[in-house]
């Protein structure tokens, strides 16, 4: 199994994300992992609408009141615990969800 330490998961508080690259083809593709009413969830950062990514630059993933994942080109609406476009252009599609793992308190993201 390969997998790729993301963050500490005590890092991470409700409504926050981080980013990161991990092994794409034909080139590295970026992920978020997001902490969500405690819960950590990790998704693809690639709208379902079009293929470009979800934030903005100097802006992040949640909505205003971080109830919600938003595509900030289109506003798409996204369910952060099962990435479900619930609002939106791409509405019932879902964002490609990473597999995590939390292990001694790290958040891995699991490759295959
Ligand atoms: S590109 Fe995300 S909603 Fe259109």
């Amino acid at each position: 199994m390969t997998k790729q330490k993301l963050v500490r998961a005590a890092g991470l508080a409700d409504g926050q994300t981080v980013k990161f690259q991990f092994p794409g083809n034909p080139r590295p593709r970026e992920g978020f992992v997001a902490r969500f009413r405690g819960q950590l969830v990790a998704y693809e950062n690639r709208c379902r609408h079009l293929p470009v990514r979800l934030d903005a630059e100097g802006d992040g993933f949640f909505s205003p009141n971080k109830d919600y994942l938003v595509c900030h080109t289109h506003q798409a609406t996204y369910d952060p615990l099962t990435g479900l476009c619930m609002r939106g252009p791409c509405e019932g599609e879902s964002l490609v969800r990473l597999a995590i793992e939390v292990i001694d308190g790290e958040v891995w993201l699991i490759l295959d």
